[in-house]
């Protein structure tokens, strides 16, 4: 399983590519609006760092739109930009079209089986589950999750599957076990899944045990 950080923000974006754990980056619309640059000066800044998957969102509404639009983004970073695309009936038709052209695309606002079927149908590249928001819904995400990737496997899709909208460590463990292909996550709780109570308290103790050491 793959890492990303689901993040605009360069300093986060920057922390966490230096530990060389992050293959690939996600943003959304909401993300790059905490930032003050525009979503091309956010390419730009992002492809500074990152040499991996950069999935940008089109904002637009209509499928002429939406691909005068992605093209655009594209332009900026062929080689990282990956085209997020709404799970819409005119976003899907566009996830064929910048397939077909070979540009990278990822569906996003995921949050069914069948969705993600649609999705990978249309060759997607990526197709990004929510978690957090169905589990906020009271849906079974997991199982959704689950029948994704069994689906996947057994057609032999090449989609490959981001599980998004990640809320703790407890989730990213659960995404693993699953067997999502990725998993996008915040940079806190990336910071969180490093550190351990356990491992603080073990660390204090192998210090002052240090220093009863024989010099
Ligand atoms: O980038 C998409 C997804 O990760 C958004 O998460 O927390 O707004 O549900 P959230």
């Amino acid at each position: 399983m793959q890492l990303f950080i689901d993040s605009a923000n360069i300093s986060e974006i920057k922390e966490v590519s230096n530990l060389g754990l992050i293959k690939g980056v996600t943003t959304n619309p909401t993300l790059i609006s905490k930032t003050n640059s525009s979503i091309d000066e956010t390419i730009r800044n992002i492809s500074s760092i990152v040499d991996g998957p950069i999935s940008i969102e089109v904002t637009k509404d209509t499928y002429n739109e939406m691909l005068e639009q992605a093209l655009n983004f594209y332009k900026i970073n062929p080689r990282n930009i990956v085209i997020k695309v709404p799970m819409t009936y005119d976003g899907l038709k566009l996830c064929r079209e910048l397939s077909n052209q070979g540009i990278k695309t990822n569906i996003t606002l995921c949050f069914s089986v069948s969705q993600a079927l649609l999705a990978m149908e249309s060759k997607a590249t990526y197709v990004s589950l929510f978690i957090g928001r169905l589990l906020d819904d009271n849906q079974d995400a997991f199982e959704i999750l689950n029948n994704i990737v069994k689906i996947k496997h057994i057609y032999n899709f090449q989609t490959e599957i981001i599980s998004a909208s990640i809320r703790n460590v407890k989730q990213v463990e659960k995404c693993a076990q699953y067997a999502s292909d990725i998993v996008t996550i915040p940079y806190q709780v990336l910071k969180d899944m490093i550190t351990n109570s356990l491992t603080d308290k073990g660390i204090i103790k192998f210090k002052e045990d240090a220093l009863k050491i024989v010099k």
